[in-house]
């Protein structure tokens, strides 16, 4: 058996499956950019047949990346698994991934079909797919809760049609550690031409166990594959969170053994970079990536700290990319130095005109905010006025008074479309008298489910604040995420951002639907 772990990241599938984090086609690709010179092995990148921008997104990341293999989820039925073969045919390397559920319930309650019916389908999926694709992997959903026998019986037909990888998930969170390792165990052992495989866990964190359950899938179970998303993002309470899975791994190799090929100082920009386009906040003092997770804050801490590294950490913090907050550019940086900047940062613009409108709006920025720090920078090019993706509404212009004793009110000038509305209104305060003048005109009828401040980098009131919001209406959730030292600019544009996203209908079929 092979010493080598390999990292499939499905921040783009199933991450995105978390309510509000749907991505446009340029956020996936910035992000699967990232998880490149994270140097992640597989991206999953999409679920093709899902909807038409899935497919185009799926398309643009098997086009750029060159790396990692892009993979593509689908259904295990001829159309879904030729919608993936599609999106994927310009990849350099691809895998198709398939999947149906096994367990009892899902089998009888959701699919209403019988495991003879279930297996059939699996059977003729995989010789499908394998006729399109070399890279096969498959899936039984619910695995965990699936009646062992019988997902033996299928595992082992699918790895005799060809399937490469096989990938145990745990689909509604159910399982822990040592029982899990001993299920991958078991099942390795009973299924005969289990060698011919990679086994593979996917775990979500709905009892906080989805790191600890994957580890124990490779420790005690033999899997050589985790599947995992940055900052742990997925439905419901996520998934195994790849920063957590792969720091202990790296950090435990006297224990786990194995290898690696990620390069682990990407991981806090990859983090940040998730955090930003989909607005999902990360906990202070979640482990690896939070803003506290290499703070010492006591006496005794610091003390200690500052005489030996390790009588306190177990990890570097640059090692996994935390830089100290960096003065990178100013007022009087020129064009030359800020591309220089993006290239270091491994950011890349899609063509000039992306790159001087990102220019532009660094300009204008310095001309409010004295330094400009590198979080600023990976701000305003997830902006999606700089991008070349088209936006319905653009705010052009935004002024509000308020002070004590006086009823807060906002003047809001926003594009929608080719036209140009100026808005006023009162309200409790000034974001929700910008909020209350925009919806005036916009009338979206939609619920703002949530509204969140950040600033962008620490120990300042100079930052920037970042606002997320999110917004609900007919059925579907959407983050928008807005960034300004001017909070209430920025709660504005996140408002802005939230509706082009909604006006956007890029209804999707449910992986686990
Ligand atoms: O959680 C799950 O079962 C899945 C499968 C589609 C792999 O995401
Ligand atoms: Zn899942």
């Amino acid at each position: 058996m092979t010493d080598k772990l390999i990292i499939f990241d499905t921040t783009l599938r199933d991450g995105e499956q978390s309510p509000g984090a749907s991505m446009t086609k340029d956020e996936k690709l910035r992000i699967a950019r990232q998880l490149e010179r994270l140097k992640v092995d597989v991206i999953e990148a999409g679920f093709a047949a899902s909807s038409n921008g899935d497919f185009e997104a799926v398309k643009a990341i098997a086009d750029h990346i060159k790396d990692s293999t892009v993979c593509s989820l689908s259904r295990a039925n001829d159309r879904d698994i030729s919608r993936a073969a599609e999106a994927l045919k310009g990849a350099a390397r691809s895998r198709i991934h398939t999947f149906i559920a096994t367990s009892p319930l899902h089998m009888e309650k959701k699919l209403r079909m019988t495991p003879e019916q279930v297996y059939e389908q699996a059977r003729l999926a995989v010789r499908f797919a394998r006729n399109l694709n070399d890279d096969i992997e498959f899936s039984p959903e619910d695995g965990y809760r699936s009646e062992p026998d019988f997902l033996c019986r299928v595992l082992e037909t699918v790895i005799k049609e060809g399937v490469r990888t096989i990938n145990i998930p745990d689909t509604v969170g159910y399982a822990v550690p040592e029982l899990f390792g001993e299920f991958i165990r078991d099942l390795r052992q009973r299924v005969p031409n289990s060698d011919k495989a990679v086994w593979s866990v996917h775990c979500h964190n709905d009892l906080g166990m989805a790191v600890a359950n994957s580890l124990a899938g490779v420790k005690i179970g033999g899997a050589r594959q985790i599947e995992c998303t940055i900052n742990g993002l997925g439905e419901r309470a996520g998934n195994c969170s790849l920063e957590e899975v792969v720091m202990a791994v790296k950090t435990r190799r006297d224990y786990f053994g194995l290898t690696l090929g990620i390069d682990t100082s990407q991981i806090v920009p990859a983090s940040r970079m998730v955090s930003q386009t989909t607005g999902f906040v990360v906990q202070p003092n979640k482990a690896v990536v939070g803003a506290n997770a290499f703070a010492h804050a006591s006496g005794i801490h610091q003390d200690g700290v500052l005489k030996a590294r390790d009588t306190y950490e177990i990890m570097r913090a640059e090692d996994v990319g935390w830089a100290a907050n960096k003065i990178v550019l100013g007022k009087l940086s020129g064009r030359n130095a800020f591309k220089q900047r993006l290239q270091e940062l491994g950011i890349e613009m899609e063509s000039e005109a992306d790159t001087n409108a990102a220019f532009a709006r660094f300009k204008d920025l310095a001309d409010r905010k004295s330094e400009i720090f590198d979080e600023d920078i990976i701000a305003l090019v997830g902006d999606e006025s700089v991008t070349h993706e088209q936006e319905h509404y653009r705010l052009l212009m935004l002024e509000q008074r308020s002070g004590t004793g006086e009823r807060p009110h906002a003047r809001v000038a926003f594009a929608m479309g080719n036209d140009e509305f100026h808005v006023e209104s009162d309200g409790n305060g000034p974001v929700d008298a910008s909020l209350k003048a925009i919806e005036l005109k916009v009338r979206s009828g939609a619920e703002l489910v949530l509204y969140s401040v950040n600033a962008i980098t620490s120990g300042s009131t100079e930052s920037q604040g970042e606002v997320t919001v999110r917004l609900q209406h007919g059925g579907r959730v959407v983050n928008g995420v807005g960034s300004d030292p001017d909070i209430v600019v920025a709660s504005a544009k996140a408002y802005l951002a939230a509706l082009n996203k909604l006006h956007s209908k890029n209804d999707r079929v449910a992986a686990q639907g």
